[in-house]
Parts: structure tokens; C-alpha cells; sequence
């Protein structure tokens, strides 16, 4: 199947991070009481780390309108984020105790009892949640969530069918779809003994585009990659650890544009190809979504799977010579078949990188990266193919 390629990126758009940051700081102090503001506000300083920054305007925020229960699940939202459960957990059981749209607390409550390991408690929360007939956002929000952390992936897949035309959580519930598809599967392709060939496909970009071109390409690229402004170091709530990541739009830069176009060229072969029925690609258009990933010693990527995409790839930009070289799979390798859930199973398959190499593989395919443990630095662009 031929994709129709959508470019453009609504998300990170040619701001500076910090500057965002400052923007939303001086609407605040405009308007202390601006919901909106908060919300945005301790979002972007908790993507950046920046936590107790983030925890402290919250806190500041409630202080000054103590009844905001907007505010309160705001604050709520990021002690989630923080993986805080006691103090999040406390949050909401404060807001129950005022006794007011209590029905909104049902799904929170449903997760945190979830996240605290009590999930005869989380499922009486949720099954009340879900029977809400016109539930707010963040219900369904933390519903979704919920029924991913207990496992119910089929109930949250019927849930996505009935709710998809619902114009408000129809997307919500579509990226939590394709969350709780890519863990059915991963744990399918686990159990199953597959041939990890069939799914990964390696090109090198040196062979198919020429060396010559991918070496002026590529020096473009390193200096681009080098000094993005949305470069973060160690990102909460992704996989990449010790490591500086930043994600870019499309059309961000020409060079960056020609090697995108690269990319959408070989997926269209991928699906095209003996690879392509191993994808889910339910839809005809989508959406490449890039981003840079930057490691040094000790940096690594944790077992994931990509729950956004339906195929990813990565394409390897600087890869210091002892990598490229090595033999057995060793530091800054990719490795696949590595559940994210259980700890302990052994790897199934690895890929030594080398510089212009792409790899294509099903976004549900687990992989992690192994840590470096020499100073080097180890470069590349790494993308999921996102269905629109
Ligand atoms: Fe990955």
C-alpha cells in the first residue's frame, strides 16, 4: 500500500523551547487565575525536566484559588507525570473530600488505585467511571489509561471502535488504541518464535542514494542535529536515558526535508515490500514524525516499543568507528525482542549501527539500545510513521 504522505507538524512548530516557556510565564502573571495558561505552562517545564518549577507554580496556583478544581487536577495531572503516586493519590482523595463532581474523581482514583498496585479497587473505580454517559475529557483520559495499566486491551479497543466519530476524545482514544495494539502484539511476536529478519529491514542509504551525496547530506544534518534548540536532556517519559533528544517538525530545514522525503520514500518500499504485511497500516494517509537522539557514555534506550506508529525506523548519522567496527553485539548496538513489561528475557536479535544505515521495523516491535560505556558520541534521527 502506497501512503499519502501529510507533512507539516501541528505540535512543535519553529519556537524556541525556553522562549515558549517565558511566553506563557508572562500570560500568567497577566492573568494568575488563567486555567489554560497553568496547564500549558507546567507541561512545558515538565517536559523539560524542570519539575519542581513546574510543582511550585501549580502549588502557587492553588494557593491563590484554593476552590479550583481544574487546578488541583492539574496539579494532580503532573504528580502523575512525576510517577508520584502517594502524593497524587492524596490529591485526589482531598478533591473527593470536597464533596463536589465527584464523578470527575472516578477515573482518577480508578488509576492511582492502579498505579498502587489495588486493582480489585481499580477496577470497582473504573467500571463506575466508565458508566458516566457523557464523560469529561480527563475522565476518559485516565479511564484509557487505567485500562491500559490492567491490561484490558480488548475492552480499550472496543472502546476506541464506539468512540472514534466522538469529536472531542475520538483521537485521545486512538493513540491509546494503537498503545494497547503494539503491547497485544509485542507480546505475541515474544511468545512466538519469530525470525526478526522478516521484520527488520536494513538499508544503507550509501548504497541506494550514492556516498557522496549522503556525505554532504549527513555533515548538514550532524550540525543540525547538534544544535537544535529543542534538544532536551534525558526528556521524562520517553525511553532515552543519559541522552539529549529533541523532536523536530518536518520542513524544519531543507536538508533535513530532503532526507524525510528519503525516509517516506523507502517506507512506501517497506509496505510495498515482502515486509509490509507484517504492518497494520489500517490507513491510506499519515504523517512522519522525526526526531534526533543524541548519546554519550552511559547513554542508552530503555526496552520500548513505539505505541504512536505503525512501522519506525531509525538512521544512523554519527557512529564512532569502534562501534561500526565491533563484532558481537556490544555498546550502542540496537536490540530487538526485549519485552518492556518483563525484565530478565534475553534479547532475539541486534543490529550493529553503522553511519547511513536505516533500519525499518513494525512500531510494535520492542527494542532497547545498549549503554555506552566509552566517550563517544552516537547520533541519529530516529522517526515513526503515524497514522492521520
Ligand atoms: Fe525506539
Amino acid at each position: 500500500m502506497k501512503v499519502e504522505w501529510v507533512s507539516g507538524n501541528r505540535l512543535f512548530e519553529k519556537i524556541d523551547a525556553e522562549q515558549e516557556v517565558e511566553m506563557l510565564k508572562a500570560a500568567l502573571s497577566v492573568r494568575p487565575d488563567n486555567h489554560d495558561v497553568l496547564k500549558q505552562l507546567v507541561s512545558r517545564l515538565s517536559y523539560q525536566n524542570k519539575h519542581d518549577e513546574a510543582n511550585e507554580i501549580a502549588k502557587q496556583f492553588i494557593q491563590n484559588n484554593p476552590e479550583d478544581r481544574y487546578a488541583l487536577l492539574v496539579y494532580a495531572n503532573l504528580l502523575r507525570k512525576q510517577k508520584n503516586w502517594p502524593k497524587a493519590f492524596a490529591l485526589f482523595h482531598k478533591m473527593l473530600d470536597m464533596n463536589y463532581r465527584t464523578e470527575e474523581l472516578l477515573a482518577p482514583l480508578a488509576f492511582c488505585y492502579q498505579k498502587t498496585g489495588n486493582h480489585p479497587k481499580s477496577k470497582e473505580y473504573l467500571e463506575k467511571a466508565l458508566a458516566i454517559p457523557d464523560p469529561d475529557y480527563q475522565t476518559v483520559r485516565f479511564a484509557l489509561e487505567t485500562m491500559l495499566g490492567l491490561g484490558w486491551y480488548k475492552e480499550l479497543m472496543a472502546y476506541y471502535e464506539e468512540q472514534k466519530a466522538n469529536e472531542l476524545i475520538g483521537s485521545l482514544s486512538q493513540s491509546f488504541y494503537f498503545r494497547a495494539m503494539a503491547r497485544v502484539l509485542s507480546k505475541e511476536i515474544l511468545e512466538n518464535e519469530i525470525d526478526y529478519k522478516d521484520y527488520i529491514k536494513v538499508v544503507d542509504f550509501n548504497d541506494v542514494y550514492g556516498s557522496e551525496e549522503m556525505a554532504v547530506l549527513n555533515q548538514a544534518l550532524l550540525g543540525f542535529a547538534k544544535n537544535h534548540p529543542r534538544l532536551q536532556y534525558d526528556p521524562s517519559y520517553i525511553s532515552t536515558t543519559n541522552g539529549y533528544q529533541a523532536h523536530i517538525g518536518d520542513a524544519s530545514d531543507p536538508m533535513v526535508e530532503q532526507l524525510l522525503n528519503k525516509f517516506r520514500q523507502q517506507v512506501d518500499l517497506f509496505l510495498d515490500g515482502p515486509y509490509g504485511y507484517q504492518v497494520l497500516m489500517k490507513k491510506k494517509k499519515a504523517r512522519l514524525k522525526p526526531w534526533i537522539v543524541i548519546l554519550n557514555n552511559g547513554g542508552y534506550q530503555k526496552p520500548h516499543v513505539h505505541p504512536a506508529g505503525v512501522v519506525s525506523g531509525v538512521y544512523y548519522l554519527q557512529i564512532p568507528p569502534h562501534i561500526a567496527e565491533s563484532e558481537i553485539p556490544s555498546e550502542g548496538w540496537i536490540e530487538f525482542g526485549i519485552s518492556p513489561e518483563e525484565e530478565g528475557n534475553d534479547p532475539k536479535y541486534a543490529v550493529r549501527p553503522e553511519e547511513g544505515k536505516l533500519l525499518l521495523f513494525p512500531s510494535y516491535l520492542a527494542h532497547r539500545t545498549i549503554p555506552l560505556i566509552t566517550d563517544c558520541t552516537r547520533i541519529c534521527f530516529a522517526f515513526d510513521v503515524v497514522p492521520e
